[in-house]
């Protein structure tokens, strides 16, 4: 089978090939990625013998064209990613996540190519606290952010053209990814990074807001399980009962890290910030038979700080350039 995995050098995408090599050897992988600020490629470093690696951008129709007409199936990770820089510049997201994944259709249309799409629970709104209920297939989207309102559409359209032209496609939407090689911007590497270096865990307003935190193997897990029995045309949602407050995140980091359990400041909210996210994966589990298998978070955190700790050559480039972008934007600092 020759995959193409656009996005395939970020965060997910890198440990989506990296899973792929050591589980399915006998895939070949091409990765599209443009090496925007999120990603220098080196993730794939690991790997760099064993796949092939094309720089070029998801909205290049001629490009996506030729690799789409060279593959057996499309899974699509390339995407801006980030809620809080999608606050102070709205417009990547629209062509990347917009304007890319209609690229991304119209040539697996034109091909008859399979396509896996990578969403996020985000599309479904946010919870209150004391609610109940977990996000399902059937919950009604109602995003709340630039980023989560362009993931919506590239569902949207994906669903479309299931629909419309008869595309071969399955959609997972997954809840928060931790794990090794995610960008320090993000919440769990960043709070790693301060720590690392001395500086105070950021906690958004009061550091109630709720996330279902799952290792990235697991997402990708079920990826793989969904490429391979999952029903065309089909959403499923993945996640792993890893719901946590922010607060008790950043005080199981700090633990990890062997630091005060108090050694994290309250700073402004993010404008707009959803409240909890919750899934349900029931019919990943009864449909596919899958199951996460990293049953404890604070295990899996603590091998992450870890990774983090001894991969400082990975994230040191990034780490000042982020916080300065954070700085400038006068985004919570
Ligand atoms: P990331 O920002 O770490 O990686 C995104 C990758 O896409 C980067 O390598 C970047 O260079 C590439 N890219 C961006 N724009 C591109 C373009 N126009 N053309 C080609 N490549 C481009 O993001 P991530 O956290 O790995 O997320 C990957 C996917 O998973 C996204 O679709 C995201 O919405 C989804 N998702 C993420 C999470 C999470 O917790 N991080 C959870 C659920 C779903
Ligand atoms: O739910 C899936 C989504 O999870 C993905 O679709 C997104 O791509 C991914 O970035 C993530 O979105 P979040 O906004 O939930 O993740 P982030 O890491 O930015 O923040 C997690 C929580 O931590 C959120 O409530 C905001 C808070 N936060 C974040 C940062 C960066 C802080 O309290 N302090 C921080 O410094």
């Amino acid at each position: 089978m020759r995959i193409l995995v656009t996005g395939g050098a970020g965060f997910i995408g890198a440990n989506f090939v990296h899973w792929t090599r050591r589980h399915r050897p006998d895939v070949e992988i091409t990765v599209l990625d443009a090496l925007t600020y999120a990603s220098d490629g080196t993730a794939l470093d690991p790997v760099r013998g064993d796949i092939t690696f094309e720089q070029g951008d998801i909205a290049d129709a001629a490009l996506v064209d030729r690799l789409v007409a060279a593959s057996d199936l499309v899974v699509h990770f390339a995407a801006e990613s980030h809620n809080d820089n999608s606050l102070v510049d709205p417009h990547p997201f629209l062509q990347t996540n917009v304007i890319g994944t209609y690229t991304i259709l119209e040539a697996v249309r034109r091909h008859d190519v399979r396509l896996h799409h990578i969403s996020t629970d985000e599309v479904y709104g946010d919870l209150e606290l004391d609610d109940p209920a977990r996000f399902t297939e059937d919950t009604p989207y109602n995003p709340s952010s630039p980023y989560s309102s362009t993931k919506a559409a590239s569902d949207l359209l994906v669903r479309a053209w299931v629909r419309s032209f008869g595309v071969k496609a399955t959609l997972t939407n997954c809840s928060n990814n931790y794990g090794p090689y995610q960008h320090v911007e993000k919440f769990i590497p960043r709070q790693i990074t301060n720590g690392i270096d001395g500086v105070p865990a950021k906690l958004y307003g009061e550091g109630l807001n709720v996330r279902d935190w799952i290792h990235v193997d697991d997402h990708n897990s079920a990826v793989w399980a969904v490429i391979d029995k999952g029903r065309l045309g089909e959403t499923y949602l993945i996640g792993a009962d890893g719901e946590k407050s922010n607060k008790e995140v950043v005080t199981a980091i700090l633990r990890a890290l062997g630091q005060p359990e108090d050694a994290y400041e309250h700073v402004t909210d993010r404008p707009g910030h959803d409240m909890r996210y919750a899934i349900d994966s029931t019919k990943l589990r009864t449909e596919l038979g899958w199951a996460p298998s990293y049953a404890d978070f604070d295990e899996g955190l603590r091998a992450t700080v870890q990774w983090y700790r001894e991969n400082e050559a990975w994230w040191r480039p990034m780490k000042d350039a982020t916080e300065a972008r954070y700085a400038a934007a006068s985004l919570p600092a």
